[in-house]
């Protein structure tokens, strides 16, 4: 099996450069369906999980061409109202074209995604939401088929600010007879970027005081967008960096979006420095232990919980950590436990109390962010580790290894 081969123990130093972000390319090509029109995205990750998404709407009959950086999406007069089912198996963004072919076609059946390693993962929101527009819902065993002539504008409370539902209404919405208020939306930076090529497209929405604000036209046209920098990306480097005590700069980054990520790493003991574009971060010490939470932006994001979970395990003390994105985000930490970590987890809150040292280990990662957080541990641990199950990786981290081996650290990519 394709593993990774780690030898730890030594600080990482040097720059990197940070790719597209993966979780707003992801919805940037499904957005695509909302017209028949040319759509480039450029700065796309050559990722998994990108492959998958394009390959879906490829199912659904869109010319899709992929080049260096970029990807060009258009056609589709004979965009069909059903993707294969294996693509929206293997990654849960795929069903994301539910609405907008809804919208397109007045009609559309999508798989019902499973839950996965992290939780349950609902899509009752989307769903609902699905509703508010005016469309009939009917769930199945293994799928969900909604219908609409036209979908009208709606005013729509989410309960909770899903990332995913947000993306879904919005997109819909955009084509909906009227206009549509989306409260409590969720406003991650890759919501917002999404937002930026739907106007480009010719929407009309806007994000004011926790609402998104949609009017609804009858088409879209083609545009093109730069999706931004991968935020969680640069995040785990940064946290290899306080890991390992070194000195990494990440390159190509909008800091606003990892304010939250830069006041934990402060409040470790990092030196933070930051210009327009980049970040670097020091350390020279144990990490000093915090407290903390995960929580929707511009809280500190869940997908960075698992490798700084990984740093707070070598910690100078006791250090909390509270998931309250995913019910189920703790079960990597039997992998650093193995690794010498001193990890109890009571439901949702990780109780860290920090060692001087890991050991290697040999692991396999479960999912894209929480082997990222194991390949961060192995960096810092003493010996030889190794890390399998690599698909879940390649989801999430462009050419990670090269990107590790640049800042000087000891990792090889074995088939
Ligand atoms: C997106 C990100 C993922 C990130 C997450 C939270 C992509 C491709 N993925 O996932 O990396 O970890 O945001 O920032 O962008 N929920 C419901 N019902 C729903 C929808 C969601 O109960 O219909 C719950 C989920 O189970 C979860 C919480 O809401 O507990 C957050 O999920 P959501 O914000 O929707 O995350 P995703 O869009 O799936």
């Amino acid at each position: 099996m394709e593993h990774f081969v780690i030898r730890g123990g030594r600080p990482l130093s040097g720059m990197i450069p940070i790719s597209g972000a993966k979780n707003a390319a992801l919805p940037a090509c499904v957005a695509s369906l909302l017209t028949d029109e040319q759509v480039i995205i450029d700065h796309v990750p050559h990722l998994r999980d990108v492959s998958t998404i394009l390959s879906t709407i490829s199912s659904l009959g869109k010319r899709v061409v992929r080049d260096e950086e970029s990807v060009s999406i258009a056609g589709g007069e004979d965009l069909r109202c059903q993707p294969q089912a294996l693509f929206v198996e293997q990654m849960r963004a795929s069903f994301l074209v539910l609405g907008p072919l809804v919208a397109r076609l007045g009609r559309a059946i999508v798989p019902l995604p499973g839950g996965c390693q992290i939780g349950a993962r609902p899509v009752d929101l989307h769903l609902s939401g699905l509703r508010s527009l005016g469309a009939q819902v009917t769930e199945g065993a293994n799928s969900v088929t909604v219908v609409a002539k036209r979908l009208r504008g709606a005013r729509i409370n989410l309960p909770f600010p899903s990332v995913g539902a947000t993306e879904q209404i919005a997109m819909s919405a955009c084509l909906a007879k009227g206009e549509t208020l989306i409260e409590n939306a969720a406003w991650e930076p890759e919501v917002m970027d999404l937002a930026d090529l739907l106007r480009r497209m010719g929407a009309e929405i806007e994000y004011r005081e926790g609402s998104l604000h949609i009017q609804g036209r009858p088409s879209l046209h083609g545009a093109r967008h730069l999706v931004i920098p991968d935020r969680m990306e640069a995040g785990t480097y940064l946290i290899a960096s306080a890991i390992t005590g070194g000195q990494v700069t990440v390159q190509g980054v909008v800091p606003e979006h990892l304010r939250s990520v830069l006041q934990i790493l402060s409040g470790t003991g990092c030196k933070i420095e930051e210009t327009d574009h980049a970040i670097k971060v020091t350390s020279d010490a144990r990490p000093r232990p915090i407290n903390t939470i995960t929580a929707p932006y511009p809280g500190f994001p869940t997908d960075l919980q698992p490798p700084l979970v990984a740093l707070l395990s070598l910690a100078d003390g006791t250090s909390t950590v509270e998931e309250k994105i995913f019910e189920h985000r703790f079960t990597y930490t039997s992998a650093l436990r193995e690794m010498g970590a001193q990890i109890e987890v009571n439901g949702r809150t990780a109780v860290i109390n920090g060692v001087s040292k890991l050991q290697a280990t040999s692991a396999s990662a479960p999912d894209i962010r929480a082997g990222a957080a194991l390949v961060l541990a192995a960096l810092a641990a003493d010996g030889e580790s190794t890390i399998d199950n690599l698909g879940q990786i390649d989801r999430g981290y462009e050419h990670m290894v090269q990107k590790l081996r640049g800042l000087g650290g000891q990792i090889e990519r074995i088939s």
